[in-house]
């Protein structure tokens, strides 16, 4: 049902400190987190193998993690290290491990075949951290949905001017149609409003005139579900390159990352340019709009799932706004099912130590 050899976001770095233990589910599986004394994260399978236990419930020991049910010890690439009053260590005491990375604040987690991890094809976010951009990290939400209804909202902005219409959007977005290039496992979409009211955001944050041109582009990334906007607002004529110094630049970072079948993790960040004097308060006052954006696609998005839930056999009618997220559709099933024909299902087993 996901796609299991991607790299997923499975949380920011602010959430481990030195002895956090942090427990997280992901694609139905349940993981522990930890940051070991020489600084390296190590993700293991959050269940003991003597009996069970969670390894969450159990201590940090320098780049260790020991389960305090009955005192077994492992190591990062999950193997058991020490067992309290035996010699012998049976090489078949281990849990899994998985690939881990910790980039620009992201703790990415390859949830697939280990051997076809490869680092440098985590997503560049530098921007994070970045001169000229101001960000807001650590964003997260709970969700009580399927992630494909998520991403579903995320490649069709012809909500904004309903779901959105008293913060980032307006009706006549509704209306407009987007530019829209596949590639193989992704989707670029530029959405273009010219000459309109700006978003109630830009027009209490900034000193746009009462008309501007936006340009929200965007790419779906299908491989590790996330999600990168950069949107301008400019005066009119000023084109997305605008240099006009009111102009409004942002940067969206979303990942949804599967906590299983009926919830989603979804982590966001901002980050704008620096367009207005006081850059910091602006970020505060930008995020809360942005997070209040966020919790309306949530509420609208956990009540169709619910809707859902009643009459799961409901058809739903297409429209033609449809046409970009059934198109992500099948090409996840595509995707989905190259994977099923490359990794057999025994090719990750429980158990055996990455
Ligand atoms: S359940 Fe972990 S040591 Fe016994
Ligand atoms: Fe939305």
């Amino acid at each position: 049902m996901f796609l299991k050899n991607a790299w997923y976001v499975a949380g920011w770095d602010t959430e481990i400190h030195a002895d956090t233990l942090l427990a997280r589910r992901l694609l139905g599986e349940d993981l522990v987190l930890f940051r070991g004394e020489n600084g390296l994260f190590v993700a293991l399978e959050d269940r003991c193998c003597h009996r069970l236990a969670p390894l969450s419930k159990g201590q940090r020991e320098g780049n260790n993690v020991r389960c305090m049910y009955h005192g077994l010890v492992f190591d990062g690439s999950g193997r058991c290290v020490e067992v309290p009053g035996q010699d012998r260590i049976p090489e078949r005491l281990c849990v899994r491990s998985y690939p881990v990375v910790e980039r620009d604040h992201l703790i990415w987690v390859w949830m697939g075949r280990p051997e076809l991890a490869t680092p440098d094809t985590i997503h560049d976010t530098h921007w994070h951290d970045c001169p000229g951009w101001q960000a807001e990290r650590g964003g997260y939400i709970h969700y009580e949905s399927n992630v494909q209804l998520i991403a579903d909202n995320l490649l069709d902005f012809s909500h904004l001017g309903f779901v959105h219409n008293r913060s980032i959007g307006t009706r006549k977005q509704g209306n407009v149609r987007p530019d829209v290039d596949f590639a193989d496992e992704s989707v670029a979409v530029r959405f273009t409003t010219l000459d309109s009211p700006p978003p109630p955001f830009v027009r209490e944050l900034s000193t746009l005139p009462e008309s501007v041109d936006r340009f929200n582009y965007y790419v779906w990334h299908i491989r590790g579900n996330y999600f990168v906007q950069d949107s301008v607002v400019a005066p009119v004529g000023g084109g997305y390159d605008s240099t006009d110094p009111t102009t409004v630049k942002l940067h969206t970072f979303i990942a949804l990352t599967p906590r299983d079948e009926h919830t989603t993790h979804y982590f966001w960040s901002t980050a704008h340019n620096e367009f207005c004097s006081s850059a910091q308060e602006l970020t505060s006052k930008l995020t809360v709009q942005v997070a209040r954006a966020f919790q309306e696609d949530r509420e609208i998005i956990e009540a169709q799932q619910r809707s859902i839930n009643a009459a799961p056999d409901a058809p739903m009618g297409a429209i033609a706004a449809d046409g970009t997220l059934l198109r992500v559709r099948r090409m996840l099933d595509v995707m989905l099912g190259r994977e099923a024909q490359e990794s057999p299902a025994s090719a990750v087993q429980p158990g055996v130590p990455a």
